[in-house]
């Protein structure tokens, strides 16, 4: 019993809450902006790429912190062959990408279409190539540092040369490049101490093959032993014709790398019995978990997609029709980190002693947190559909508890122990509560006015959201 007034209570504060942001609707949008996510930082950078990386605010409690990173590639780049201290959780947001990595001590690779979702594990060396045809590639990612260094945002580090325009490899001593590689020192320091272009760089120029464009010529068989026999076989053609002193010296390096960074190719992992690396899930073919006449919300945790259990992440999807709202409701168990991936709306957020937290307008591009247990909604402007997409920080089923709606706890709870909460009659409550028909996603011409729409339709205008 106690528990249940408890419950009644915490209810009534909640409620308490939306109802006073509801009245504080048409007021002017609140200058806390702690939620918001726009402290953006470019991390890398060059002409053929960028990776965009957002951090939250210190301020706001989290039960986990994570970035979420936007990687912007140009036609036919290579993401230079790295590994993170972090696990990263990729969304192709738009394109084509071929994803190279290690798996199970094999080089592994993996084409990403528009929607799917991938997890590369924290250490994990992995490289990314543009391969839509004349098409801009982009992905969202999350980065996860539970696992991270304690350095700045998250370290990548390069096996090939990176921002830094050096291999992690050139930190170590000479003599010690010369063992592990059993090369001379003239070798290594050509090799290991080489500036290159950066961690984007364009790979399509067949005539003028760089160091990267052979790295990928390389592996355009799939199996890493065709590969090595490919290397093998290049190495003694060329010892025959004593010719190209660089494309030696680029081979030979990748196939000494292959083996001591990516892993030694071997017969026992050759003749496994295994099942390959894990498939990506694709978030656009995946049925609503819920549907109406005003959009549709979906969902990806463990339970659908398993390599999403180790990072713990889960991953939503909601597009909400012109004017419709998704009802206000609480997670339970999770934070949300949400972007705005079309459209524009409203986004209302209430701290749990019932005060307005955050009430903005926002836009394609726009990232914002939700702390665990914080009530809240979205509603898009009258003028066009919103969407939007996010990692929430538990690959649990997320369970969402509405606060409105025919499906809502409100209604669930309905009793004289609420109405009394409310200080109400019972009948008053119950017609309160039962006047709304639809659940979960709900139409909302009383939220945003068309006077509203106008001043949105401004922001649209000079959006400074996700490159296209
Ligand atoms: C190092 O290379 C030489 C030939 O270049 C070879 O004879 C020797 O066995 C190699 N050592 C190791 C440990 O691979
Ligand atoms: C979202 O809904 C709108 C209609 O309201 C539709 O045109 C659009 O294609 C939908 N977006 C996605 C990603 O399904
Ligand atoms: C509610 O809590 C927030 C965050 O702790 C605080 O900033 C705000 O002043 C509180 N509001 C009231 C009315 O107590």
């Amino acid at each position: 019993m106690a528990n249940r007034t408890t419950l009644l209570l915490f209810l009534f504060v909640l409620c308490h809450g939306v109802a006073l942001t509801m009245a504080l609707l048409e007021d002017e949008e609140s200058s806390n902006n702690l939620f918001m996510m726009h402290n953006s930082k470019i991390v890398v950078e060059t002409e053929f790429g960028e990776m965009r990386v957002l951090k939250s605010h210190r301020d706001v409690i989290l039960d986990r912190r994570m970035h979420i990173g936007f990687i912007t590639m140009e036609p036919k780049t290579l993401f230079v062959p790295q590994y993170l201290d972090s696990n990263l959780i990729i969304f192709i947001r738009r394109g084509e990408a071929k994803l190279g990595f290690i798996y199970d001590d094999e080089l592994a690779e993996k084409k990403l279409k528009t929607g799917d979702v991938y997890v590369i594990p924290a250490g994990s060396a992995f490289y990314l190539v543009n391969i839509g045809e004349g098409q801009r590639l982009n992905i969202i990612c999350s980065i996860d540092p539970s696992t991270h260094l304690g350095l700045d945002t998250f370290q990548s580090f390069y096996i090939g040369g990176g921002a830094k325009s050096h291999s992690v490899l050139s930190g170590f001593e000479s003599v010690i490049l010369e063992t592990a590689f059993n090369e001379s020192r003239t070798e290594i320091e050509q090799i290991f101490s080489a500036k290159l272009d950066g961690p984007f760089v364009y790979v399509g120029d067949s005539h003028a093959p760089s160091l990267w464009t052979k790295f990928l010529q390389l592996k355009n068989e799939d199996k890493v032993q065709h590969m090595k026999k490919m290397v093998q076989d290049q190495e003694e053609e060329e010892d025959d014709v004593d010719g190209g002193d660089e494309e030696k010296k680029t081979t030979k390096l990748w196939r000494k790398l292959l083996e001591t960074v990516f892993g030694k190719v071997n017969e026992k992992a050759r003749n496994k019995d295994t099942n390959g690396p894990p498939d990506s899930h694709n978030l656009y073919d995946k049925k609503p978990d819920f549907s109406n006449a005003y959009g549709w919300s979906k969902t990806l945790h463990g339970d659908d997609y398993h390599q999403l259990r180790k990072p713990d992440v889960g991953i939503f999807h909601v597009n909400l029709t012109a004017g419709s709202m998704l009802s206000p409701h609480v997670n339970p168990r999770a934070a949300e980190y949400c972007i705005v991936l079309r459209g524009y709306g409203k986004f209302q957020l209430v701290f749990p002693n019932g005060s307005n937290a955050m009430n903005i307008q926002i836009k394609a591009g726009d990232v914002f947190v939700v702390p665990r247990y914080f009530p809240f909604c979205q509603i898009a402007s009258r003028d066009g559909p919103l969407e939007f997409f996010g990692f929430s920080t538990s690959s649990r089923k997320n369970n969402p508890q509405f606060l409105a709606g025919s499906m809502s706890l409100l209604r669930t709870l309905m009793g004289p122990e609420l109405a009394a909460a409310f200080g109400v009659s019972e009948g008053t409550l119950r017609r309160a509560l039962d006047a709304q028909h639809e659940a979960v996603i709900l139409p909302s011409t009383w939220a945003a006015p068309p006077e509203n729409a106008g001043k949105m339709k401004k922001v649209h205008m000079s959006p400074k959201g996700i490159r296209t």
